[in-house]
């Protein structure tokens, strides 16, 4: 265990313009710990979301990431190269959208060796038993290695989104609405399943989600976003069974949820 943060968010703001898209957000995320960030569409969870993992760059502010070797880098003053590079090992992304995510005309198999091969693994028989077994981790059967993504179900894409995304053993996974695009019952048991790889890989992990119940099961500390603000922040449990700011009272009452 450590006793220092994986990430920390300094008074983060991002405008388009003169609209806010996030303004004056700041947090720890510690180790193995998993965040929630909620609230109506809109209020600026994938704007934060984005410019957290360097997709997007904010307008102010700073976010500084504790790199394996224990250095501490701010990430909007690193290079593209070593961002690409962070992307590709350290971080994982889940786009709610898994073609976003996925090449869907290559095979599952490559979709998950890509990922090993671009932090040099060059052993294609280790990178084929990897990718059976994430595959399996992800409860795609083997037989399906060869089979490119668009040929599976919404809710297979995105399990083989979540096995791309973890084969390299990141620290730090980003989820925007990672159930958005699934059936109600393809998004427990997709949640079942990210808990568990969660919990097992002591990931550390910022879940974007509009779904009260996501948040729920997978988080255990939340913010609330309005307006591009966050309005409150705690303990996940406290904040849904004691919600104090008067927006996520009406948001938990279910007034506000779609
Ligand atoms: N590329 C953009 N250009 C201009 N304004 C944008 C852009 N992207 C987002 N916004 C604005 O920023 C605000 C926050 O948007 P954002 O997409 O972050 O919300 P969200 O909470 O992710 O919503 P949803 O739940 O619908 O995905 C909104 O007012 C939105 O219109
Ligand atoms: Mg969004």
């Amino acid at each position: 265990m450590t006793d220092e943060p994986l990430l920390r968010v300094s008074a983060l703001s991002k405008f388009y313009g003169s609209r806010v898209g996030c303004e004056n957000v700041s947090f720890d995320l510690w180790p193995g710990e998993v965040l929630a960030v909620v609230g109506e569409s809109g209020s600026g969870k994938t704007t934060l979301l984005n410019c957290l993992s360097t997709r997007l760059l904010p307008s102010s502010g700073t976010a500084s990431y504790r790199m394996r070797d224990g250095q501490w880098r701010e990430l909007y003053r690193m290079s593209e190269a070593e961002r690409r590079f962070l992307m590709r090992t350290d971080w994982g992304f889940v786009h709610q959208n898994p073609a976003d995510g996925l090449r869907m005309t290559v095979s599952a198999g490559a979709n998950v060796g890509e990922r090993l091969m671009a932090v040099g693994d060059r052993h294609y028989g280790r990178i084929r038993a990897t990718a059976v077994d994430w595959l399996s981790r992800v409860e795609i059967d083997e037989d399906r290695i060869d089979d490119e993504p668009r040929a599976f179900s919404g809710g297979m894409r995105q399990r083989l989104q979540i096995a791309r995304n973890l084969v390299t053993g990141p620290r730090l996974v980003f989820m925007d609405e990672p159930t958005g695009g699934l059936d109600v019952s393809v998004q427990a048991r997709l949640l079942d399943l990210l808990r568990g790889l969660v919990t097992d890989l002591g990931l550390a992990a910022i879940v974007v989600t509009h779904d009260l119940a996501v948040a729920r099961l997978l988080s255990q500390r939340m913010m609330v976003m309005k307006d591009g603000h966050v309005v409150e922040s705690g303990l996940t449990d406290r904040v849904l069974d004691d919600p104090r700011a008067p927006y996520t009272q009406l948001l938990v009452s279910s007034i506000l949820q779609v």
